[in-house]
């Protein structure tokens, strides 16, 4: 059983977007040996505060719909009503400059990642966002980010059209950031 951190250590956490009153507080913190992410509305004006939980609960609702998945965050629930507590994943987002996006297999895992993802019932829909697409240390492919995410076991309609939406973009990022074509023969 991992000890979850508590509120109070959070100072120790370490920044990893810049922080806006407007946006959630994405926090990296070692704790016994784990490291984890904490999404936190705390800092947040009233509005966002409260807009922000509800939004922390649907991405919780989420999460506890993928369940364990390699490349997609644990998601260990809330630390309170503010902040959400995921695993971190050590890898770093996809840059232009990554070689590991250049290796053959990297965009075909991230393409069976999602069709895990989509096999659970969960769209993403905002993987054009290159933020929440990373790449671990060893290569293999994960996603971040399901506060877009919708649930559509229920709903064909949508899943098929979120099931689109999430190739379209998975195209657009291998378009921009994958093999170019022609690459081999230099
Ligand atoms: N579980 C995680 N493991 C590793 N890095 C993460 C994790 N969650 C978020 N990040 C990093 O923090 C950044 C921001 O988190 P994200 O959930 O996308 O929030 P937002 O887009 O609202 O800023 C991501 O682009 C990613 O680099
Ligand atoms: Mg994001």
């Amino acid at each position: 059983m991992i000890g979850l951190p508590h509120r109070s250590e959070l100072v120790r956490g370490k920044d990893l977007v810049e922080v806006r009153r407007t946006k959630p507080r994405i926090r990296r913190i070692e704790h016994r040996g784990h490291t984890f992410v904490i999404k936190d509305v705390a800092h947040c004006t009233l509005l966002f505060r409260l807009f922000g939980r509800w939004w922390l609960r649907r991405e919780l609702a989420v999460y506890d719909r993928i369940g364990a998945l390699d490349g997609i965050p644990l998601c260990f629930g809330l630390l309170d009503r503010n902040a959400l507590l995921l695993s971190h994943l050590d890898g770093e987002v996809v840059r232009r400059e990554s070689t590991r996006l250049q290796a053959a297999d990297y965009f075909v895992e991230l393409r069976r990642l999602v069709a895990r993802l989509h096999g659970r019932g969960v769209v993403h829909l905002d993987l054009g966002h290159r933020r929440n697409v990373l790449v671990l240390r060893d290569g293999r492919p994960a996603i971040v980010d399901f506060a877009s995410a919708l649930s559509v076991a229920r709903v064909p309609i949508l899943g098929w059209l979120g099931r689109r939406i999430d190739a379209y973009s998975i195209a657009r990022l291998e378009r921009r950031y994958g093999k170019r074509r022609g690459q081999d023969r230099q």
